[in-house]
């Protein structure tokens, strides 16, 4: 198991370029199932979640190949209808080729998910939605098996705007013949962005990034394309928090700042500089930052859960008391022991952190327990008096390439050891 070494004390200068969006490439991947020819994704991102997505798309039967950052897919010989345990427990997103399966084959057997360390991560919400647009489903022996001869345009209301959920039903559907609705769907970016995909491909999708899309299917299989995804804002989020908190100035190039209007809004309240433009923002903080009374966690555009841990160790080097409530998943605070073992005052009762803001930290050695997680140990380390080791970096390569290298241009201190 890999570790990062990190001497603290640096502040971060210089720029950096956001790449593309690890959770707009796992539904993009997936959605090649529907595509009766080649897809040339331009910007593709070898985060280690994305590969593993590739390399189930090979074992249902496409052929991927890499042209420098491009990576072309061909689902043409698509044979196979099944996403194994084994699978699904090495990429929880696999279950979000099972809308694109179901508008391929008509037939899909897909292993539960299972849960992670942030939650038990169950998929009622997918399963009600596909029932609702006809697809017959039974759950045994650990596996659902979906049978889409009935499958039919309908008008599907999503009981929470699920991410995954409005990802697998746009998939399914917009193949099929018939107008499907779905209304209170995810409104993240990552939606708008596989709308704007899959209509490349000849889909007639619309209305992504509102509560309610439209899918007018097309009834048949989709044609070739060449994309280019959007740039990932949980890693523009994370090196934005990581400047503030270091007290550095950085420009992050290709960062959509309409993506981050929620985090720059609370950096802002905290006291840190920020300048917008149109494919870049600048973040620079020049003293200790203030508290921000209470962030709470809730679907986009509110402030988003994937920067929540990040975001918990600004508030606990800034001068005040502050609130973090947790509102979309149910164990997301597990960094907070690991936070405190370096010196932050945090207390956490009904998925609520109560945080009295600390001068400094101190190194120590501590261990990721999921990806955000460790990406937040990461930026405690960098402020930390002394040196940090931060254990299990599997989990943070899930989606961020190479971290230590990014953060090492912007002048850190910090080191892989293998
Ligand atoms: C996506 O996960 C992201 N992953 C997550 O990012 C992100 O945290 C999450 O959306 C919320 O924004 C990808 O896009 C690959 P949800 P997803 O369905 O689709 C509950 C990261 O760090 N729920 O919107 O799985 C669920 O338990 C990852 O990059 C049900 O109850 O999230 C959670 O509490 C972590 N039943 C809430 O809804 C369901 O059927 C939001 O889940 C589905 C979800």
């Amino acid at each position: 198991m890999s570790k990062l070494y990190i001497i603290g004390g640096n502040k971060l200068n210089g720029e950096i370029t956001i790449p593309s969006a690890k959770n707009t490439l796992l539904p993009i991947l997936a959605s090649c199932i529907l595509v009766d020819g080649e897809v040339k994704i331009n910007n593709f991102t070898n985060y280690r979640d994305c590969i593993i997505m590739t390399n189930i798309l090979s074992s249902l039967g496409a052929k991927i190949k890499y042209e420098g950052s491009a990576v072309i897919i061909d689902c043409r010989n698509i044979n196979e209808w099944t996403i194994t345990t084994e699978l699904a427990k090495e990429l929880r997103s696999s279950f979000f080729t099972l809308g694109a399966v179901l508008g391929r084959i008509g037939l899909a057997k897909v292993a539960y998910p299972g849960g992670c360390n942030i939650g038990a991560r169950p998929v009622n919400i997918h399963l009600k939605a596909l029932r609702d647009l006809g697809v017959s489903i039974i759950e045994r022996h650990g596996y659902i098996y979906c049978n889409a001869d009935g499958i039919k345009a309908n008008t599907i209301h999503l009981d929470f705007p699920s991410v995954g959920a409005t990802e697998n039903i746009m998939m399914a559907s917009c193949v099929i013949n018939g107008t499907t609705i779905i209304s209170n769907c995810a409104k993240e970016p990552e939606i708008e962005d596989l709308q704007n995909f899959l209509n490349s491909c000849g889909a007639n999708i619309s209305g992504a990034g509102t509560d309610t899309i439209t899918i007018v299917g097309v009834g048949h299989l989709l044609h070739s394309t060449e994309y280019t995804c959007i740039s990932d804002r949980i890693i523009a989020g994370t090196y934005a928090i990581a400047t503030a908190c270091t007290g550095g100035s950085v420009k992050l190039k290709d960062a959509n700042s309409q993506h981050l209007i929620a985090l720059t809004n609370v950096l802002k309240n905290a006291g840190v500089n920020i300048v917008e433009n149109k494919k870049s923002l600048h973040i620079s903080a020049d003293k200790r930052l203030v508290s921000v009374p209470h962030i709470s966690t809730m679907p986009y555009p509110c402030f988003p859960t994937d920067l929540q841990s990040q975001i918990l160790v600004m508030q606990a080097i800034s001068n005040g008391n502050s609130v973090i409530s947790e509102n979309i998943f149910e164990s997301r605070f597990k960094v907070v022991p690991e936070l405190k073992k370096m010196g932050a005052v945090i207390l956490v009762k009904n998925n609520v952190a109560y945080i009295s803001g600390v001068e400094c930290l101190y190194g120590a050695e501590v261990y990721a327990t999921d990806l955000r997680a460790g990406a937040s140990l990461v930026i405690a380390g960098l402020v930390a008096n002394g040196y940090t080791t931060v254990n299990n970096v599997e989990y943070i390569d899930r989606g961020y390439l190479k971290i230590e290298e990014d953060l090492s241009k912007l002048g850190a201190d910090i080191k892989r050891i293998d």
